[in-house]
Protein backbone atom coordinates (compact mmCIF):
# COMPACT_ATOMS: atom_id res chain seq x y z
CA UNK A 1 0.00 0.00 0.00
CA UNK A 2 0.89 3.69 -0.52
CA UNK A 3 0.19 5.90 1.35
CA UNK A 4 2.14 7.84 3.49
CA UNK A 5 1.28 11.91 3.55
CA UNK A 6 4.74 13.61 3.80
CA UNK A 7 3.47 16.53 2.27
CA UNK A 8 5.10 16.19 -1.27
CA UNK A 9 1.95 18.55 -2.30
CA UNK A 10 -0.03 17.45 -5.25
CA UNK A 11 1.16 17.26 -9.23
CA UNK A 12 -0.03 20.74 -11.33
CA UNK A 13 -3.80 21.94 -10.68
CA UNK A 14 -6.41 20.13 -9.34
CA UNK A 15 -9.85 21.60 -9.22
CA UNK A 16 -11.71 20.26 -5.78
CA UNK A 17 -15.93 20.69 -4.87
CA UNK A 18 -17.33 19.89 -1.93
CA UNK A 19 -20.68 18.15 -1.50
CA UNK A 20 -22.35 18.82 1.63
CA UNK A 21 -21.70 21.72 3.53
CA UNK A 22 -22.35 20.66 7.00
CA UNK A 23 -19.86 20.28 10.16
CA UNK A 24 -17.27 17.96 8.82
CA UNK A 25 -16.91 20.01 5.08
CA UNK A 26 -14.83 22.67 7.27
CA UNK A 27 -12.27 20.52 7.71
CA UNK A 28 -12.21 19.63 4.13
CA UNK A 29 -12.47 23.37 3.36
CA UNK A 30 -9.61 24.33 5.21
CA UNK A 31 -7.40 21.02 3.51
CA UNK A 32 -8.46 22.32 -0.04
CA UNK A 33 -7.66 26.14 0.88
CA UNK A 34 -4.31 24.77 2.34
CA UNK A 35 -2.79 22.34 0.05
CA UNK A 36 -0.77 23.88 -2.68
CA UNK A 37 -2.10 23.20 -6.17
CA UNK A 38 -5.29 22.46 -5.12
CA UNK A 39 -8.46 24.74 -6.43
CA UNK A 40 -11.74 25.17 -4.76
CA UNK A 41 -14.37 25.57 -7.54
CA UNK A 42 -17.76 24.55 -6.25
CA UNK A 43 -19.88 23.38 -2.94
CA UNK A 44 -23.24 22.40 -3.18
CA UNK A 45 -25.86 21.78 -0.30
CA UNK A 46 -29.58 20.73 -0.51
CA UNK A 47 -29.87 23.61 1.82
CA UNK A 48 -29.21 26.82 -0.40
CA UNK A 49 -28.17 28.84 2.75
CA UNK A 50 -25.40 26.75 3.91
CA UNK A 51 -24.50 25.93 0.67
CA UNK A 52 -24.20 30.04 0.24
CA UNK A 53 -22.36 30.47 3.73
CA UNK A 54 -19.80 27.87 2.48
CA UNK A 55 -19.60 29.69 -1.02
CA UNK A 56 -19.12 33.02 0.78
CA UNK A 57 -16.44 31.94 3.17
CA UNK A 58 -14.26 29.75 0.60
CA UNK A 59 -14.82 31.94 -2.29
CA UNK A 60 -16.42 29.38 -4.74
CA UNK A 61 -19.91 29.29 -6.73
CA UNK A 62 -22.74 26.98 -4.65
CA UNK A 63 -25.00 24.88 -5.95
CA UNK A 64 -28.02 22.95 -4.47
CA UNK A 65 -28.06 20.51 -6.43
CA UNK A 66 -24.50 18.12 -7.14
CA UNK A 67 -25.89 17.18 -10.87
CA UNK A 68 -25.73 21.25 -11.72
CA UNK A 69 -21.73 21.35 -9.75
CA UNK A 70 -21.01 18.36 -11.88
CA UNK A 71 -21.98 19.60 -15.19
CA UNK A 72 -21.28 23.26 -14.62
CA UNK A 73 -17.41 23.07 -12.79
CA UNK A 74 -16.57 19.90 -13.58
CA UNK A 75 -14.13 19.33 -11.06
CA UNK A 76 -11.16 17.01 -10.74
CA UNK A 77 -11.97 15.69 -7.32
CA UNK A 78 -15.21 15.56 -5.04
CA UNK A 79 -15.63 15.50 -1.25
CA UNK A 80 -18.73 13.42 -0.29
CA UNK A 81 -19.68 14.96 2.65
CA UNK A 82 -23.30 14.42 3.22
CA UNK A 83 -25.37 12.22 5.25
CA UNK A 84 -24.40 8.41 5.23
CA UNK A 85 -27.28 7.33 2.87
CA UNK A 86 -26.30 10.35 0.48
CA UNK A 87 -23.09 9.11 0.30
CA UNK A 88 -23.69 6.11 -2.74
CA UNK A 89 -26.22 8.13 -4.87
CA UNK A 90 -23.52 11.38 -5.16
CA UNK A 91 -20.36 9.31 -5.43
CA UNK A 92 -22.08 7.39 -8.18
CA UNK A 93 -23.20 10.17 -10.09
CA UNK A 94 -19.10 11.68 -9.89
CA UNK A 95 -18.15 8.08 -11.22
CA UNK A 96 -20.37 8.12 -14.22
CA UNK A 97 -19.19 11.90 -14.78
CA UNK A 98 -15.42 10.51 -14.67
CA UNK A 99 -14.82 12.62 -11.68
CA UNK A 100 -12.78 11.34 -8.95
CA UNK A 101 -14.30 10.95 -5.42
CA UNK A 102 -13.58 10.80 -1.51
CA UNK A 103 -16.10 9.82 0.54
CA UNK A 104 -16.71 10.74 4.01
CA UNK A 105 -16.97 7.61 6.17
CA UNK A 106 -18.95 5.26 6.43
CA UNK A 107 -18.85 4.17 2.75
CA UNK A 108 -22.52 3.80 2.86
CA UNK A 109 -25.45 3.14 5.31
CA UNK A 110 -25.98 -0.11 4.31
CA UNK A 111 -23.81 -2.61 2.41
CA UNK A 112 -26.31 -2.76 -0.34
CA UNK A 113 -25.51 0.34 -0.77
CA UNK A 114 -21.11 -0.34 -0.23
CA UNK A 115 -21.80 -3.31 -2.90
CA UNK A 116 -23.91 -0.48 -5.67
CA UNK A 117 -20.67 1.30 -4.85
CA UNK A 118 -17.67 -1.10 -5.18
CA UNK A 119 -19.69 -2.25 -8.37
CA UNK A 120 -19.67 1.28 -9.70
CA UNK A 121 -16.15 1.39 -8.89
CA UNK A 122 -15.14 -1.79 -10.38
CA UNK A 123 -16.98 -0.10 -13.98
CA UNK A 124 -14.77 2.68 -13.69
CA UNK A 125 -11.37 1.79 -13.00
CA UNK A 126 -10.04 4.89 -14.57
CA UNK A 127 -11.38 7.27 -11.57
CA UNK A 128 -9.90 7.25 -8.12
CA UNK A 129 -12.48 6.62 -5.04
CA UNK A 130 -11.37 6.85 -1.37
CA UNK A 131 -12.92 6.74 2.11
CA UNK A 132 -12.20 9.06 4.60
CA UNK A 133 -10.88 6.87 6.85
CA UNK A 134 -8.35 9.72 8.27
CA UNK A 135 -6.89 7.63 11.57
CA UNK A 136 -4.91 5.10 9.32
CA UNK A 137 -2.90 8.39 8.75
CA UNK A 138 -2.30 8.95 12.77
CA UNK A 139 1.37 8.79 13.89
CA UNK A 140 0.39 6.25 16.38
CA UNK A 141 -1.68 3.95 14.26
CA UNK A 142 1.13 3.96 11.71
CA UNK A 143 3.73 3.29 13.90
CA UNK A 144 1.58 0.53 16.12
CA UNK A 145 1.91 -1.01 12.49
CA UNK A 146 4.96 -1.03 11.65
CA UNK A 147 6.11 -2.67 15.09
CA UNK A 148 3.58 -5.37 14.83
CA UNK A 149 4.67 -5.90 11.06
CA UNK A 150 8.54 -6.20 11.94
CA UNK A 151 7.90 -9.15 14.25
CA UNK A 152 10.33 -7.36 16.83
CA UNK A 153 7.66 -7.67 19.72
CA UNK A 154 6.99 -11.66 18.75
CA UNK A 155 3.29 -12.50 18.32
CA UNK A 156 -0.04 -10.28 18.51
CA UNK A 157 -1.98 -12.01 21.91
CA UNK A 158 -4.91 -9.52 21.60
CA UNK A 159 -6.07 -6.33 22.16
CA UNK A 160 -8.72 -3.79 23.53
CA UNK A 161 -10.42 -0.41 22.39
CA UNK A 162 -12.20 1.53 24.51
CA UNK A 163 -14.53 4.43 22.75
CA UNK A 164 -16.27 6.30 25.73
CA UNK A 165 -17.59 9.31 23.39
CA UNK A 166 -20.60 12.31 24.50
CA UNK A 167 -23.70 13.32 22.53
CA UNK A 168 -25.94 15.35 24.07
CA UNK A 169 -29.36 15.54 22.33
CA UNK A 170 -28.49 18.71 20.54
CA UNK A 171 -26.00 16.81 18.81
CA UNK A 172 -29.15 14.80 17.03
CA UNK A 173 -31.49 17.15 17.31
CA UNK A 174 -29.20 19.97 15.15
CA UNK A 175 -28.88 16.96 12.50
CA UNK A 176 -32.13 14.51 13.26
CA UNK A 177 -30.48 11.92 10.40
CA UNK A 178 -27.73 11.12 13.28
CA UNK A 179 -30.41 9.44 15.20
CA UNK A 180 -32.65 7.74 12.48
CA UNK A 181 -31.65 4.21 11.74
CA UNK A 182 -33.06 4.28 7.78
CA UNK A 183 -30.56 7.67 7.02
CA UNK A 184 -27.40 6.59 8.90
CA UNK A 185 -27.70 3.53 9.19
CA UNK A 186 -27.47 3.15 12.80
CA UNK A 187 -25.16 5.25 16.03
CA UNK A 188 -22.06 4.75 17.70
CA UNK A 189 -20.89 2.08 15.95
CA UNK A 190 -21.51 3.10 12.23
CA UNK A 191 -21.05 6.69 13.09
CA UNK A 192 -18.45 6.92 16.15
CA UNK A 193 -16.76 3.17 16.77
CA UNK A 194 -15.87 2.54 12.79
CA UNK A 195 -12.90 4.09 12.75
CA UNK A 196 -11.90 2.16 16.07
CA UNK A 197 -13.22 -0.91 14.56
CA UNK A 198 -11.30 -0.20 11.41
CA UNK A 199 -8.31 0.32 13.18
CA UNK A 200 -8.41 -2.86 15.15
CA UNK A 201 -8.79 -5.02 11.76
CA UNK A 202 -6.09 -2.62 10.02
CA UNK A 203 -3.26 -3.13 12.84
CA UNK A 204 -4.22 -6.67 14.28
CA UNK A 205 -5.33 -8.54 10.94
CA UNK A 206 -8.39 -9.62 9.13
CA UNK A 207 -11.86 -9.69 11.04
CA UNK A 208 -12.78 -13.75 10.76
CA UNK A 209 -15.29 -13.88 13.75
CA UNK A 210 -17.06 -10.67 14.89
CA UNK A 211 -19.62 -10.82 17.81
CA UNK A 212 -21.28 -8.16 19.57
CA UNK A 213 -24.13 -6.36 21.12
CA UNK A 214 -25.79 -3.03 20.77
CA UNK A 215 -28.56 -1.03 22.28
CA UNK A 216 -30.13 1.74 23.34
CA UNK A 217 -29.86 3.13 27.04
CA UNK A 218 -28.69 6.64 27.20
CA UNK A 219 -30.49 8.97 24.36
CA UNK A 220 -34.11 9.23 23.74
CA UNK A 221 -35.97 10.42 21.05
CA UNK A 222 -33.80 8.61 18.72
CA UNK A 223 -34.33 5.02 17.09
CA UNK A 224 -30.03 3.95 16.97
CA UNK A 225 -27.78 2.22 19.59
CA UNK A 226 -25.68 4.42 21.82
CA UNK A 227 -23.66 1.56 23.27
CA UNK A 228 -21.73 -1.75 21.87
CA UNK A 229 -19.55 -4.21 22.59
CA UNK A 230 -17.91 -6.25 19.77
CA UNK A 231 -15.48 -9.53 19.99
CA UNK A 232 -13.33 -10.14 17.30
CA UNK A 233 -11.13 -13.31 16.43
CA UNK A 234 -8.51 -11.66 13.97
CA UNK A 235 -6.73 -14.32 11.34
CA UNK A 236 -3.50 -15.52 13.02
CA UNK A 237 -5.35 -16.17 16.43
CA UNK A 238 -5.45 -12.42 18.13
CA UNK A 239 -8.22 -11.78 19.86
CA UNK A 240 -9.84 -8.49 20.67
CA UNK A 241 -12.62 -7.12 22.40
CA UNK A 242 -14.01 -3.20 21.90
CA UNK A 243 -16.28 -1.04 24.11
CA UNK A 244 -17.62 2.00 22.23
CA UNK A 245 -20.56 4.58 23.96
CA UNK A 246 -21.76 7.97 22.94
CA UNK A 247 -23.96 7.54 26.49
CA UNK A 248 -20.44 8.69 28.38
CA UNK A 249 -20.13 11.38 30.67
CA UNK A 250 -17.00 13.38 28.73
CA UNK A 251 -15.36 12.72 25.76
CA UNK A 252 -12.70 10.83 26.71
CA UNK A 253 -9.47 9.92 24.17
CA UNK A 254 -10.22 6.58 22.44
CA UNK A 255 -8.04 4.19 24.03
CA UNK A 256 -6.28 1.42 22.15
CA UNK A 257 -4.16 -1.77 23.96
CA UNK A 258 -2.35 -4.69 22.09
CA UNK A 259 -0.64 -7.06 23.94
CA UNK A 260 2.36 -8.83 22.00
CA UNK A 261 4.75 -11.69 23.08
CA UNK A 262 7.06 -8.82 24.51
CA UNK A 263 5.48 -5.59 24.83
CA UNK A 264 2.10 -3.78 25.56
CA UNK A 265 1.29 -1.25 23.09
CA UNK A 266 -1.17 1.56 24.51
CA UNK A 267 -2.35 4.79 22.35
CA UNK A 268 -4.36 7.07 24.28
CA UNK A 269 -3.89 10.46 22.24
CA UNK A 270 0.34 9.39 22.03
CA UNK A 271 1.73 6.07 21.95
CA UNK A 272 3.59 4.24 24.97
CA UNK A 273 5.33 1.04 24.17
CA UNK A 274 5.89 -0.85 27.15
CA UNK A 275 8.59 -3.49 26.29
CA UNK A 276 8.95 -6.68 28.64
CA UNK A 277 12.94 -6.10 29.52
CA UNK A 278 11.52 -2.77 31.42
CA UNK A 279 11.89 -0.40 28.20
CA UNK A 280 9.31 2.30 27.60
CA UNK A 281 9.57 4.23 24.93
CA UNK A 282 6.68 7.32 23.64
CA UNK A 283 5.61 8.47 20.34
CA UNK A 284 3.95 11.47 20.03
CA UNK A 285 0.57 12.16 17.60
CA UNK A 286 1.14 15.76 16.67
CA UNK A 287 -1.90 17.72 17.31
CA UNK A 288 -2.75 20.60 14.78
CA UNK A 289 -5.87 21.83 14.40
CA UNK A 290 -7.21 21.51 11.32
CA UNK A 291 -11.03 23.38 11.95
CA UNK A 292 -12.91 20.53 13.21
CA UNK A 293 -13.48 19.05 16.66
CA UNK A 294 -10.45 17.55 18.54
CA UNK A 295 -12.18 14.17 18.77
CA UNK A 296 -12.05 13.81 15.09
CA UNK A 297 -8.23 13.91 15.10
CA UNK A 298 -5.68 15.74 13.38
CA UNK A 299 -5.51 13.13 10.00
CA UNK A 300 -7.85 14.83 7.89
CA UNK A 301 -5.20 16.82 6.07
CA UNK A 302 -2.64 14.05 5.46
CA UNK A 303 -5.35 11.56 3.85
CA UNK A 304 -6.86 14.41 1.46
CA UNK A 305 -3.25 15.32 0.62
CA UNK A 306 -2.27 11.58 -0.55
CA UNK A 307 -5.31 11.17 -2.06
CA UNK A 308 -4.66 14.28 -4.30
CA UNK A 309 -0.55 13.67 -4.84
CA UNK A 310 -1.44 9.72 -5.73
CA UNK A 311 -4.69 10.57 -8.32
CA UNK A 312 -2.90 10.06 -11.25
CA UNK A 313 -1.02 7.51 -10.48
CA UNK A 314 -2.38 3.60 -12.23
CA UNK A 315 -3.12 1.83 -9.25
CA UNK A 316 -6.91 2.81 -7.03
CA UNK A 317 -6.53 4.76 -3.65
CA UNK A 318 -5.78 2.59 -0.65
CA UNK A 319 -8.48 3.18 1.08
CA UNK A 320 -11.31 2.37 -2.13
CA UNK A 321 -14.95 1.42 -1.26
CA UNK A 322 -14.29 -2.35 -1.17
CA UNK A 323 -11.46 -1.93 2.09
CA UNK A 324 -13.59 0.75 3.48
CA UNK A 325 -16.84 -1.40 3.28
CA UNK A 326 -14.40 -4.18 5.95
CA UNK A 327 -15.44 -2.01 9.03
CA UNK A 328 -19.36 -1.84 7.26
CA UNK A 329 -19.82 -5.22 7.16
CA UNK A 330 -18.78 -6.46 10.86
CA UNK A 331 -20.70 -3.12 11.90
CA UNK A 332 -23.53 -4.82 9.51
CA UNK A 333 -22.84 -8.51 11.56
CA UNK A 334 -23.41 -6.73 15.00
CA UNK A 335 -26.96 -5.17 13.80
CA UNK A 336 -28.23 -8.73 13.06
CA UNK A 337 -27.17 -10.31 15.59
CA UNK A 338 -29.25 -7.58 17.21
CA UNK A 339 -32.55 -8.48 15.14
N1 LIG B 1 -14.03 11.28 9.36
C1 LIG B 1 -14.50 11.85 10.47
O1 LIG B 1 -13.85 11.87 11.50
C2 LIG B 1 -15.86 12.49 10.44
C3 LIG B 1 -16.22 13.43 11.39
C4 LIG B 1 -17.50 13.98 11.33
C5 LIG B 1 -18.39 13.58 10.32
N2 LIG B 1 -18.00 12.66 9.43
C6 LIG B 1 -18.91 12.20 8.36
O2 LIG B 1 -19.16 13.29 7.47
C7 LIG B 1 -20.46 13.16 6.93
C8 LIG B 1 -21.23 14.44 7.20
O3 LIG B 1 -21.36 14.62 8.60
P1 LIG B 1 -21.72 16.05 9.21
O4 LIG B 1 -21.69 15.89 10.67
O5 LIG B 1 -20.93 17.10 8.55
O6 LIG B 1 -23.26 16.16 8.72
P2 LIG B 1 -24.12 17.48 8.57
O7 LIG B 1 -25.54 17.08 8.66
O8 LIG B 1 -23.59 18.54 9.46
O9 LIG B 1 -23.80 17.93 7.06
C9 LIG B 1 -24.30 17.23 5.95
C10 LIG B 1 -24.77 18.25 4.93
O10 LIG B 1 -25.13 17.58 3.73
C11 LIG B 1 -26.28 18.22 3.18
N3 LIG B 1 -26.89 17.27 2.25
C12 LIG B 1 -27.74 16.25 2.50
N4 LIG B 1 -28.01 15.57 1.38
C13 LIG B 1 -27.33 16.19 0.38
C14 LIG B 1 -27.21 15.97 -1.02
N5 LIG B 1 -27.83 14.94 -1.62
N6 LIG B 1 -26.45 16.80 -1.74
C15 LIG B 1 -25.83 17.85 -1.14
N7 LIG B 1 -25.89 18.12 0.19
C16 LIG B 1 -26.64 17.29 0.94
C17 LIG B 1 -27.09 18.60 4.39
O11 LIG B 1 -28.01 19.64 4.08
C18 LIG B 1 -26.00 19.03 5.38
O12 LIG B 1 -25.74 20.42 5.32
C19 LIG B 1 -21.05 11.91 7.56
O13 LIG B 1 -20.82 10.82 6.72
C20 LIG B 1 -20.28 11.76 8.85
O14 LIG B 1 -20.25 10.44 9.35
C21 LIG B 1 -16.76 12.11 9.44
Amino acid sequence: MAANGDGEGVRGRITAAVIGCGDVSAVHLRAIEKLAGAELVGVCDTDPARAAAAAQRYGAPWFADHRQLLGSVRPDVVHVCTPHHQHVAVAVDCLDAGVAVLIEKPVAHTVAEADRLIAAARARPDVKVGICLQNRYNTTARTVRDLLGSGDLGPVRGGSAMVLWHRDPAYYQARPWRGRVRESGGGVLINQAIHTLDLMEWLLGDVQRVRGHAGRYGLDGVDIEDTASVLLDHAGGARSVVFATVANAVDSPVTIEIVTERAVLVIRGDLTVSHADGRVETVAEPVVSTGGRGYWGASHERLIEDFYRTLSDPEPFWIGPREGARSLRLIDQIYHQNR
